[in-house]
């Protein structure tokens, strides 16, 4: 098995991805709304590139049967139920519903790598059950974080560098690490007593302390919270089996 990650989010060449996993990382917090929602009980996830495609989609379903959800520039979308915050998203909530979810990176992230062979999501939440279904896939990996505004994301980057830690731990040889890979690993292991540390460093994770949203760092910083891996079918997400 062969790990690679891709530093910056702009769409990988189709061919490189049609025999590959791909495990798309927005720690803050697109993925970690995903993980979150799904565990909440809801049935499935659409993410959307833009607004207007969201209410668009909306229209599709019966009344009452969907959420319209996400942010821009980290707030709530005016029109919207739910923002970006996965302490959002509990089951008197999302219990049961269709969720339309549109993001600044992370659901535009899918849809960059829709041509991948198996497609999940992978957050700090779910990272160790996310490290279990690549071993099981025994594919070729391409760790995909969906950065922050086309740049470089460092809380993504260390939890991509956290599952090529795990999936070496835990899987048999031969696993062949790119050099991105192993960039990413020194750098998880330079955080890994206390990746919040990171999170506070980082451009985004600056962002939203100002903008109000401190805790979600904390909630979003927790390891192995959820042990189920959603992945990405058909522009729909669900949790796999
Ligand atoms: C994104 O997709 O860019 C993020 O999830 C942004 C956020 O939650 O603030």
């Amino acid at each position: 098995m062969q790990i690679d990650i891709q530093f910056l989010p702009f769409p990988p060449n189709p061919h490189l991805l049609s025999d590959r996993v791909v495990v798309v990382i927005d720690v803050l917090r697109a993925t970690s709304v995903m993980v979150q929602a799904l565990s909440q009980g809801a049935s499935e996830i659409i993410p959307i590139a833009t607004v207007e495609e969201a209410f668009q989609m909306a229209k599709v379903f019966p009344r009452g049967s969907v959420l319209l959800g996400g942010e821009r520039e980290s707030q709530k979308i005016p029109g919207f139920d739910l923002g970006n915050s996965p302490r959002e998203y509990v089951a008197e909530r999302v219990k049961g519903k269709k969720l339309i979810l549109t993001t600044t990176n992370g659901t535009k992230a899918f849809r960059m790598v829709s041509s991948g062979k198996e497609i999940l999501a992978g957050s700090f939440l779910n990272i160790e059950a996310t490290a279990q279904r690549c071993l099981k896939s025994d594919r070729d990996l391409l760790i995909f974080p969906s950065g922050d505004g086309g740049n470089l994301s460092l809380e993504d980057t260390i939890c991509g560098g956290m599952l090529i830690e795990l999936i070496t731990q835990k899987g048999a040889p031969p696993i062949v690490l790119t050099d991105a890979s192993q960039c990413a690993k020194i750098l998880y292991q330079r955080f890994k007593d206390d990746p919040i540390e990171a999170f506070h460093l980082s451009h985004h994770g600056k962002e939203l302390i100002s903008r109000g949203f401190r805790d979600d760092l904390a909630y979003c910083c927790q390891i192995n919270m959820i042990p189920l891996v959603p992945l990405f079918r058909e522009g729909v997400v669900r949790f796999s089996d």
